[in-house]
């Protein structure tokens, strides 16, 4: 493998396989180029690993947080996404009639992601014009969408600042702004505990003797590689923030942004949430089945609704999980 830095710019420069990718040490890469390593090596598995789907339940989700953030809004004519990934958030907005009749666009710093959104949008007759690109430097004209949106996207980047800047920057006066699924400071603390509580006593239990068949096996044991291994602890590096609400909120405002106001959710539905996604990539592929997910995801909706309809009324919106910015690019900009 050479120990030269071998990522470019130029996306058609690009060595073609991971192998030719990874210098020895992944680490010494700078960060977009971690992110865009990693991330290109988790396009192919990342729907599954999410239980990303293009049906009611994914549907109704994406639905939900763009009528969070927005809740009246119709007739954009072109949309796009940023940070866009496999195309979650716009091919589930899209089959949800949210934004019926828009010329549909999507970034992402990752090829591969692209790529499977191409592919995701065409399974479900959705056509996606794509382009690589840095969110903090987008590859669009001033002015060019009605309406702008990410999902779980912002929290990756060294400047999330410059990348809202950067999507007011694109949207046309009067244009609406979307952005959901980013984490909160508090909410992630609180995430972190029910994370290692739910590991640690996941592999107490499964220490003890005709319990570690339970376990999942290691990547090589289940036939990846040494090069996915290492592309695999890259996950513990990509995350690089978490959020105040206010601070969100300051950050659209210098981007010239009005009709700001962050609104947040999931409180008991975010601990059950990384509850259970923890014991998901902690056990055997395949033991939990249909039924177990299926009543997961009873209970994920179940604790939704209280929070949103019980706690959020006393709750301060810092302490739940997700985070959603809805603004809009005034008139005169
Ligand atoms: C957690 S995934 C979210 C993908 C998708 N929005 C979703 O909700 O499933 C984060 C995405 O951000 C992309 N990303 C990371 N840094 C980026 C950057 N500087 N510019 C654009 N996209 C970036 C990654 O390639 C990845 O597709």
């Amino acid at each position: 493998m050479s120990a030269e830095p071998v990522l470019t710019d130029d996306a058609h420069e690009q060595p073609s396989t991971l192998a030719e990718v990874l210098p020895p040490d992944v680490w010494s890469l700078a960060i977009k180029e971690q992110q865009r390593v990693y991330h290109d090596w988790e396009s192919q598995t990342y729907d599954e690993k999410f239980s990303i789907s293009y049906d009611e339940r994914c549907i109704d989700y994406a639905r939900d947080r763009f009528r969070k953030g927005i809740p009246e809004g119709a007739g954009f004519g072109h949309v796009l996404e940023v940070g866009a990934g496999t195309g979650f958030f716009l091919i589930n907005l899209a089959l949800a009639g949210c934004i019926d009749g828009a010329e549909l666009h999507a970034t992402d710093l990752s090829d591969g992601m692209l790529e499977v959104c191409r592919r995701n949008g065409a399974e479900h007759g959705i056509t996606i014009a794509t382009r690589q690109g840095d969110a903090e430097s987008l590859p669009y004209a001033d002015a060019s969408f009605d309406l702008v949106i990410g999902h779980a996207f912002i929290h990756h980047l060294p400047v999330p600042g410059a990348a809202i800047a950067e999507m007011a920057r694109v949207l046309k006066p009067g244009g609406t702004l979307v952005i959901a699924g980013e984490p909160t400071e508090l909410g992630d603390k609180a995430s972190w505990v029910v994370k290692n509580a739910t590991w640690k006593t996941f592999r107490a239990v499964t220490a003890v003797p005709g319990l570690t068949g339970l376990r999942k096996p290691s990547i090589t044991e289940s036939g990846g590689t040494a090069t996915d291994e290492v592309l695999a602890r890259l996950e513990h590096v990509v995350d690089l923030h978490t959020f105040r609400p206010k601070d969100v909120e300051k950050m659209a405002r210098l981007a010239g942004l009005t009709e700001v106001e962050v609104v947040t959710e999931e409180l008991t539905a975010n601990w059950v949430g990384w509850a259970v996604r923890t014991i998901e990539g902690a056990v055997r592929p395949g033991l939990l089945g249909p039924r177990g997910a299926y009543s997961a995801f009873v209970t994920y909706l179940a604790l939704h609704r209280f929070d949103d309809e019980v706690l959020a009324r006393f709750v301060p919106r810092e302490l739940f999980y997700n985070l959603i910015l809805p603004a809009r690019k005034p008139y005169d900009r």
